[in-house]
């Protein structure tokens, strides 16, 4: 619930801008107060009556409106609420919010406010793919800036591909994360997690077949118990925890980059299924057939240890999780691998084929820890992230 919260939600201009109407009476449901705000563009797509309307409250929408000023200053409106919402996001908001610029309410309101802010992007899937935008998410993840989204989907424009608003209702999912109070609010925890892809040449890598949902429950178990979170995510095929910084990484070695930057945190989890090898040299063209009957050889290079790098890093976090999939002697092996990734707890997985786990819905988990090895019982993958979150939030007291 969001009983006596306030949001001030920023209504950039962009086709989806329809969908924050719906967002205002979805956060209005969970007893939240919102303060529309609207760009200038976003006045081209919903009327700022409509918004006031819907609000039950003035809409705030240019810069040098002196009433406004006298009533209450820019600087004012962007302290009086508990979270700073923008939705939709645009291209063009994102591009200002990570170059700083303050040249309208929005974007003002944006350089001034003390408070988190969490954007749900939505745009033509080129713009979102453009390296610039790519950059500008990046430079605001780094910031602390939250996201939502986007999905992926049919657009207003006809062209299929990521870049649609989320939904008004994950929008608000990912509001009550950022708002709630629970055992680990102010903790920053770390989830590693999918696979990573390890290219041979531009259309061709080596993957597994992670799919990143135990990852991802976790990240929205911590959630859920007032964590902020940075979710380090490869190619996965399963949601991403709404609410959580996300950043998205393709090979290890980003995966690992991101990681360092993301530290300082209290916990890590590395969940992720990080590939154990990349390819030396792959060739930026892409390879053909030389009749030989043969693939031409691959030289490979080990790719630098997550864990046990966050393990024994300067800045290590107090509690540091890894995981251990194995098939045979499952204590023993993790165990040996607790002491030699250097971290505090290692989840075990009996993966032989016939337990059903890789791939599946649930997990058997025995967590081995300085105290020895404790069995949990099978449990879905949802029920073994709360449980796993429960303890996190304990041990950081
Ligand atoms: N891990 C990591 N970076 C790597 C490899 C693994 O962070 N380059 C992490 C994983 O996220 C997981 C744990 O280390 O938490 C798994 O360790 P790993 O040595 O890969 O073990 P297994 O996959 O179980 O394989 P093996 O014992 O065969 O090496």
């Amino acid at each position: 619930m969001l009983t006596g919260r306030k949001v001030l939600l920023i209504i950039g201009g962009g086709i989806a801008a329809y969908k924050s109407l719906e967002l205002i009476r979805r956060l209005q449901d969970r007893g939240a107060t919102v303060v529309p705000v609207l760009t200038r563009a976003a006045a081209e797509f919903v009327t700022p009556l409509s918004v006031s309307a819907l609000a039950g409250q003035k809409v705030f929408t240019d810069l040098f409106d002196l009433t406004d000023e006298a009533e209450m200053g820019h600087i004012e409106l962007s302290r009086a609420a508990d979270l700073v919402v923008v939705a939709p996001a645009t291209a063009d908001l994102m591009a200002k919010m990570a170059q700083g610029l303050a040249n309208d309410l929005a974007s003002t309101l944006l350089m001034a406010t003390d408070k988190r802010v969490l954007i749900a992007p939505a745009m033509n899937v080129r713009m979102w793919e453009h390296p610039a935008t790519q950059r500008n998410l990046a430079t605001l993840n780094g910031d602390g800036i939250l996201s939502v989204g986007p999905n992926e989907g049919g657009m207003a424009c006809g062209e299929f591909g990521s870049g649609r608003m989320s939904e008004p209702l994950e929008i608000v999912t990912a509001v009550e994360a950022a708002l709630r109070d629970g055992p680990l609010k102010g903790r920053h925890v770390l989830v590693t997690s999918g696979p990573t892809h390890e290219p041979i040449d531009p259309v061709r890598y080596i993957a597994n077949r992670s799919s990143g949902a135990q990852g991802s429950a976790i990240a929205r178990a911590l959630l859920s118990l007032g964590a902020e979170v940075t979710f380090v995510t490869g190619p996965a095929s399963a949601p991403r925890p709404a609410g959580a910084h996300v950043v998205e990484v393709e090979t290890a070695r980003q995966m690992a980059d991101a990681v360092d930057q993301a530290l300082p945190a209290d916990a890590a989890v590395c969940a992720a299924a990080v590939a154990d090898w990349h390819v030396v040299g792959a060739s930026d063209k892409k390879m053909k057939k030389d009749g030989s009957g043969e693939m031409p050889p691959l030289n490979f290079a080990e790719n630098p240890d997550i864990l046990k790098t966050v393990s024994n890093a300067a800045a290590r976090p107090k509690l540091v999780v890894g995981f251990a999939a194995e098939t045979d002697d499952v204590i023993r092996h993790a165990t040996e691998k607790r002491a030699r990734k250097g971290c505090d707890w290692i989840l075990a997985n009996d993966v032989r084929p016939e337990t059903g786990i890789m791939g599946g819905s649930e997990n058997a988990i025995t967590l081995i820890s300085a105290e020895g090895a404790e069995e949990w019982p099978r449990m879905s993958k949802e029920q073994a992230a709360a449980k796993l979150a429960a303890r996190i939030a304990e041990a950081l007291g």
